[in-house]
């Protein structure tokens, strides 16, 4: 049984606890796309991970971890995450595999993150400076680009980074009139990743392959969510990568078709960080209400995230496009304690009213919400294990979100701990 989890909103939905919680019963997880702009948390007992590019399975001690040729790898934050779950006796030495096509995120790809937010003022994205945008740009521009391939070759590499600053560093200038960057320091950084990750590196297709050949059962792991997709997001405010399930099989070589079941996971509300349109945000009490109840700060960044109304219109348009067969309904609990609770079940665009959401910054800027308004609950969820058990408001609640979706809910999350999770 192979299953693909991803986000059906604007990120940060609960996927980390899903594909930790699901990772019990798989021998792999694979991250196929996205880089350390993710930050994917794991409560296990007492302790709190917050992986970036770790796959949300590397807690338990003998699932095979699988960074995909679509990763972005940033191995400064990977090195720190490794050494983080080390100090916890958790161990990677003899199952972590790194694409061998996986572009590096190097110094400069962050510096130019950094430049170009800071240039667009108002305008800017709001991005989490974590090279991303710079970095796949250079992957698709490819002339410039490092991938961890490139680390075999020291002498070669030498050769690649000696022309790519000095390009790097004519932008820099022309552009931001910021300082030049150090080409040999970043040769100097780049064999140290090469001593350290070389070992872990290689065709992670041909595992995968193989892998499914004999009989493994793999877990796909999205980052991000279906709305900041580059090619079916709320454009241009979106990441750099296909972060809805179409993203699977360019990530990491496996086609859609071996997958058996694609879960999407979402919200029981919405929330979002940087810019960009968000047609049932509150900005409002009730926002304030959900982000402290929800702890909706974000795992990478810290930024408060913008809180919203389930929007019935956006995940079903996530579900639409990324074949999802079942959701798992994150942060139930947070929801506790409000008298009335709304999902948005249609739009109206310039007095027409439609059900289908348009990935189009300027229409969603013109859309007015039309919610259906649901009484809401005061029962603590935190320790319900059973659909039967949860209050008949709450059970409502989760069967409008089916109806409009037209998808079961089969798992419901009501804490972040691995056992808060009711299965249906
Ligand atoms: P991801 O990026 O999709 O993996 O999500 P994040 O880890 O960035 O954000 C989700 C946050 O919600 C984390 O702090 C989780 O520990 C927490 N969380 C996950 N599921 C639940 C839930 O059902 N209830 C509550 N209260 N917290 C949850
Ligand atoms: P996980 O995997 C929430 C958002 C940023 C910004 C936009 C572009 O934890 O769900 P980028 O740095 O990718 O160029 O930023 O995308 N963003 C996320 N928001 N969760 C994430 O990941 C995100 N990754 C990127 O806030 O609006
Ligand atoms: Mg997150």
């Amino acid at each position: 049984m192979n299953s693909c989890i991803t986000g059906l909103q604007w990120g940060d939905e609960g996927k980390g606890k899903i594909v930790d919680v699901l990772a019990e019963h798989s021998d792999i997880v694979v991250r196929y796309g996205g880089g350390a702009n993710a930050g994917h948390t794991v409560v296990v007992g007492d302790s709190t991970f917050a992986l970036h590019l770790l796959p949300s399975g590397s807690v338990r001690p003998n699932t095979i971890c699988v960074i995909g040729n679509g990763v972005v790898i940033d191995p400064d934050i990977l090195e720190k995450e490794i050494d983080k779950l080390a100090q916890k006796n958790i161990t990677l030495t003899k199952r972590l595999l790194i694409s061998e096509n996986a572009h590096v995120v190097l110094d400069y790809h962050k510096k130019e993150d950094q430049l170009r937010e800071d240039s667009l003022g108002q305008n800017k994205i709001g991005t989490t400076i974590r090279g991303i945008g710079p970095c796949y740009a250079d992957k698709v521009g490819r002339s410039y680009a490092i991938r961890m391939a490139d680390l075999r070759d020291l002498k070669k590499l030498k050769a690649q980074l000696g022309n790519i600053v000095e390009y790097k560093n004519k932008i820099f200038a022309a552009l931001y009139n910021a300082e030049p960057i150090n080409a040999d320091q970043i040769f100097e950084k780049c064999k140290c990743y090469a001593d350290k990750f070389l070992p872990f590196t290689t065709d992670t297709t041909e595992f995968l392959h193989k892998s499914i050949a004999d009989g493994k059962s793999i877990l796909f792991e999205g980052a991000q969510g279906c709305l900041l997709d580059l090619d079916h997001g709320t454009f241009p405010f979106v990441t750099s990568s296909n972060a809805s399930p179409l993203g699977m099989p360019a990530g990491c070589g496996v086609p859609a078709k071996m997958v058996d079941k694609f879960i999407g996971v979402v919200k029981a509300y919405t929330t979002r960080v940087g810019a960009g349109p968000f047609p049932t945000e509150q900005d409002n009490e009730i926002g304030q209400y959900i982000r402290e109840q929800g702890g909706e700060y974000g795992t990478t960044t810290g930024r408060p995230r913008r809180c919203g109304w389930f929007d019935a219109v956006a995940v079903s348009y996530a579900v639409t496009i990324g074949a999802t067969d079942s959701i798992a309904l994150m942060h139930l609990d947070t929801l506790t304690g409000l008298k009335e609770i709304k999902i948005c079940r249609a739009y109206e665009i310039n007095g027409k009213e439609t059900t289908f959401f348009p990935a189009n910054t300027t229409k969603l800027l013109q859309t007015e919400c039309i919610y259906e308004t649901l009484p809401g609950w005061e029962e603590d969820l935190t320790e319900v294990n059973d659909f039967s058990d949860l209050p008949l408001n709450a059970r409502n609640y989760i069967v409008l979100i089916e109806e409009l979706t037209k998808k079961p809910v089969t798992i419901i999350g009501v804490g972040p701990k691995r056992t808060q999770t009711i299965f249906r």
